[in-house]
C-alpha cells in the first residue's frame, strides 16, 4: 500500500537526479564543452522547488516528529541552512560567470544534498513512519503540498515525473489522486501524460483506474 512517505521519497529522488544532471552539466562546462548554460541555469528552478519542500518539512513534519522523538529535527533544519549557503555559493558563482567556481559549486551543493536526504529517508522519516498515526502523516503531507504556491504547481508536476522512476510515479499518482478533488487531479493527470510521454502506457498499467 502507497504511504504518505513515499510520496516525499519521490520528491527527494527527482532532488537527487536534478542535481546530479546539472552538477554533470557544471562540470562539462567547466572542462570548456559549450551549450550547456540552460541545464546549469535550471538550478534556480530546482532550488525553489527545494526551498518549498525544506519549508513545508520544518512547518509539517519536524513538529510532529519533536513530539514523538524530542531534538531530532534540530540537526536537519541546520542541514536545510547548509542548502541555503550552497545554493548562495553557487547563485554567486553562476553571476559572475565563473564556470570552475560554478562547478565546484554544484559538486559542493550535490554532495551535501545527497548525505541531507539519505539521513532523512533511512533516519528521520523511519522515525516518521514508525512513531506517527498514518492519519497525522498524512495531514502533515498535505501542509508540505500547500506550500507549494497553486500557480506553480504545474510547473512541479512537469519538474518531478521524467526525473523519477516507475514506483515513485506510480506512488506519487496514487497520493494524489487520494487526495485531490476529482476534477484537479484529472488537471493534473494530464500534466502527468506529457510529462512522460510514451511511459504513460506503464503508469496505466499500474494504475487501471487512469
Ligand atoms: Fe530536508
Amino acid at each position: 500500500m502507497t504511504e504518505p512517505v513515499d510520496g516525499i521519497r519521490a520528491f527527494h529522488n527527482a532532488f537527487r537526479s536534478d542535481l546530479e544532471r546539472i552538477d554533470t552539466a557544471a562540470f562539462n562546462s567547466a572542462k570548456g564543452k559549450e551549450g550547456l548554460d540552460d541545464t546549469i541555469g535550471r538550478f534556480l528552478f530546482f532550488n525553489e522547488i527545494l526551498v518549498w519542500h525544506a519549508h513545508g518539512e520544518e512547518a509539517a513534519v519536524f513538529p510532529a516528529l519533536e513530539t514523538v522523538a524530542p531534538l531530532v529535527a534540530e540537526a536537519y533544519v541546520i542541514d536545510h541552512h547548509g542548502l541555503d549557503s550552497a545554493f548562495e555559493e553557487l547563485s554567486t558563482s553562476y553571476s559572475a560567470r565563473d564556470p570552475l567556481k560554478t562547478a565546484r559549486a554544484t559538486a559542493a551543493f550535490r554532495f551535501h544534498l545527497n548525505i541531507h536526504l539519505d539521513k532523512e529517508d533511512t533516519h528521520l522519516y523511519r522515525i516518521f513512519r514508525e512513531r506517527i498515526s498514518l492519519p497525522d502523516q498524512s495531514k502533515a503531507l498535505g501542509i508540505m503540498a500547500s506550500m507549494i504556491p497553486q500557480e506553480r504547481f504545474a510547473e512541479v508536476v512537469v519538474w518531478l515525473y521524467p526525473l523519477i522512476g516507475h514506483d515513485d510515479r506510480e506512488n506519487m499518482t496514487r497520493i494524489w489522486q487520494m487526495m485531490m478533488p476529482a476534477p484537479v487531479f484529472a488537471g493534473v493527470k494530464e500534466l502527468i501524460r506529457k510529462a512522460i510521454g510514451s511511459d504513460w502506457a506503464e503508469l496505466t498499467r499500474r494504475i487501471p483506474t487512469l
